[in-house]
């Protein structure tokens, strides 16, 4: 006898009893699998189901292969970028993205620096803010409307007291809040020294008191209406935030009229918040740490956001105006999707800078507890979702004082919704055009295209492609009107546009 004839059914044998081994556990497998899909049917789970099958199937596969088996390496299964597959894993493509966005934007670095040289200039920042060095408008502006509070404080005392009426109450605080809106538009408009900067960030924080001061005298009314109903009805079960009580954490409440102090109203003025509350949440301590590193990425964003528009975006806008004003249509596409890049990443930055570290820092230094100041928008597959989720504290106010109130009068959701979008597409246009001393309307139209292309998207694009809508119109929208504005403002302003380099 050969060795052949030898090692033959030994051979046949192990074979045998491999295959009855790997049915035997190919059964068991199967049971466990069977139990398994059992379980993650109860549980309604698929996604976990698929995931788990395919690690079986992958148990199953290195089992065989433990034992030798290399007559069949083939499973039923589907290939990884099917959509069948449930393959949900692209981290590395989106490592890919980023690694190819930074590589084409240091590209893009290059070439700017190539083609400019070094446009960042930390002095011209005190010029954009200051046209006088011994005359600082916007600045007086911002203290002139401390009397502007006072008097809202002052309003509500006396309706505490009751010494006025209720009607003549609102009387006042609308004709504080009016002049709130218009003071600063004529001293904008009549003051020459007031640079463009200055004055939005003038128009900024009056828009925001305006919004606060709304806000404070909607919920001292509606603690007076309280206070009424409880005298009526003379129940204690109506008393809430009328009645001292001590709330869990210690704290102590506030109650009305006892909010109606200077340090309550100052707290909410600073709060990064727009609608009043008599008791805020608050955090238990100021934590040292976070606020640091808060108060570095503020310093540290508010030089990039600088340092992004003189050396990228003021070329880019300054060669797109010969296009413009020729109406050469192909350069202006191309100059506004060069422009495109540099305002989207300057728009994030802000984003980040302003509701993520600039609020934090406020919140942490006052211990304001709410700290949702945006929500995922970044994921929106809708434009109503991004406008439910970007700016918190704006949508909040909306809802609280414009929107629910005009829906509880009788006003249809379609009509409020618009008014909302109205009011919001008027302050947008308010804090670009009277700085720039000049009525376009572009940012009015801009705000007030966001209920048609809100219509589009949600109708017609679902998922990844309503999500991909999003960011076209964040990337694309901004830019063009940062094109029409600026254009303008050029052709207004200077006879002779600036010469430029043509590419
Ligand atoms: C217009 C806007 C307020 C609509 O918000 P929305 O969340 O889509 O509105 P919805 O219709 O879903 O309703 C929201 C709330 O109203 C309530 N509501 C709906 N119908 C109601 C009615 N008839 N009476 C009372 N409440 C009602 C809902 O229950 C919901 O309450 P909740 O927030 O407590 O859950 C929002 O899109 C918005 O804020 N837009 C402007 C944003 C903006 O300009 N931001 C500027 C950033 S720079």
């Amino acid at each position: 006898m050969d060795d052949r004839e030898i090692v033959g059914p030994i051979t046949r044998q192990r074979r045998v009893t491999l295959s009855n081994t790997r049915r035997g556990s190919l059964k068991n497998l199967n049971e466990l699998n069977g139990r398994l899909n059992e379980k993650s049917d109860r549980a309604g789970k698929t996604k976990r189901k698929a995931q788990e099958s395919q690690a079986e199937n992958a148990n199953e596969k290195n089992k065989r292969n433990g034992r030798g088996d290399k007559m069949s390496c083939h499973t039923l299964q589907e290939s990884l970028l099917s959509s069948s597959s449930e393959f949900s894993n692209y981290r590395g493509i989106l490592n890919w993205c980023v690694v190819m966005l930074v590589l084409s934007n240091a590209r893009l670095f290059l070439e700017n620096l190539l083609r400019y040289g070094i446009l960042v200039d930390p002095i011209q920042i005190i010029s954009l803010f200051l046209k006088d060095p011994y005359s600082w408008p916007a600045a007086c502006l911002v203290i002139v409307c401390n009397v502007f509070i006072v008097v809202a404080l002052y309003v509500e005392r006396q309706l505490a007291k009751g010494s006025i009426s209720e009607q003549f109450g609102m009387f006042i605080h609308f004709l504080n809040l009016s002049i709130i809106l218009c003071f600063p538009m004529a001293t904008v408009l009549c003051l020459p020294s007031i640079t463009p900067v200055g004055a939005s960030f003038a128009l900024g924080v009056y828009t925001i008191v305006l919004l606060k001061l709304y806000s404070y005298k909607d919920v001292n009314k509606w603690c007076r209406e309280r206070r009424q109903v409880r005298a009526r009805s003379l129940s204690r079960s109506l008393s809430c935030p009328s009645s001292p009580t001590i709330s869990s954490s210690s704290q102590t409440h506030v109650s009305y009229p006892g909010n109606l102090s200077l340090r309550d109203l100052y707290y909410f003025v600073f709060a990064p918040t727009l609608c009043y509350e008599l008791n805020f949440p608050r955090s238990p301590r100021i934590r040292m740490g976070f606020l640091l590193r808060r108060l570095f990425e503020m310093l540290l964003l508010t030089q990039l956001l600088v340092g992004l528009i003189q050396q990228w975006m003021v070329p880019v806008i300054q060669s797109s105006m010969k296009p413009l004003q020729e109406m050469d249509y192909s350069r202006m596409v191309e100059r506004l999707l060069r422009l495109a890049v540099p305002n989207h990443l300057i728009w994030l930055i802000f984003f980040y800078c302003f509701f993520h570290s600039s609020m934090n820092f406020m919140a942490e230094v006052l211990q304001f507890g709410d700290r949702e100041f945006y929500r995922d928008w970044w994921n929106s597959e809708t434009i109503t979702y991004f406008w439910q989720n970007w700016n918190i504290p704006v949508h909040k106010w909306c809802l609280r004082h414009f929107y629910k109130p005009m829906l509880r009068r009788g006003g249809s959701k379609w009509a409020s919704q618009s008014a909302v979008f109205f009011l919001s597409a008027f302050f947008h246009e308010y804090l670009v055009s009277v700085p720039l001393r000049m009525f376009r309307l572009w940012a009015f139209m801009g705000m007030m295209a966001q209920l048609p292309l809100a219509f589009f998207v949600g109708r017609y694009l679902r998922g990844n492609y309503g999500n991909a809508a999003v960011w076209m119109s964040l990337i694309i929208g901004q830019p063009i009107a940062v094109l029409m504005y600026v254009h303008d403002y050029y052709v207004l302003h200077y006879q002779e546009l600036p010469q430029t380099t043509g590419l």
